[in-house]
């Protein structure tokens, strides 16, 4: 799950290369450049890199930067509820009785 400025991505744990946990890689940007010696960061936040072999993927799409034609990641769509919209309550917290018998405290199971 990713967070890009507010929006809410979800991606496919597993990379298209060979499998490895997209999770542990790096969010990233891109670069640009309109000539040689100058270059931008540009999109940042918004791309996912694989930690074995270094592929990037759109967060927001799941293409890969090196294919995007060809490979992409998994995406899931993505909605925020609020908790109580998932499982309703009103919720019971399970009780045992508890008495004080001089020294002790005796719960009952
Ligand atoms: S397993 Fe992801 S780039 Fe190779």
């Amino acid at each position: 799950m990713f967070n890009v400025k507010g929006e809410h991505y979800a991606l496919i744990n597993r990379c298209p290369h060979e499998g490895a946990a997209l999770s542990f890689g790096p969010v990233v940007g891109c670069f640009s450049s309109k000539r040689p010696g100058e270059y931008a960061l540009t999109r940042e936040g918004e791309m996912l890199r694989c930690p074995w072999h270094g592929w990037e993927f759109d967060i927001k799409t799941g293409q890969s930067w090196c294919h995007p034609e060809s490979v992409k990641a998994r995406t899931y769509a993505v909605e925020i509820v609020p908790g109580e919209v998932l499982a309703k309550g009103p919720f019971v917290a399970e009780t045992v009785l508890v008495t004080i018998d001089g020294d002790y405290v005796v719960v009952e199971v």
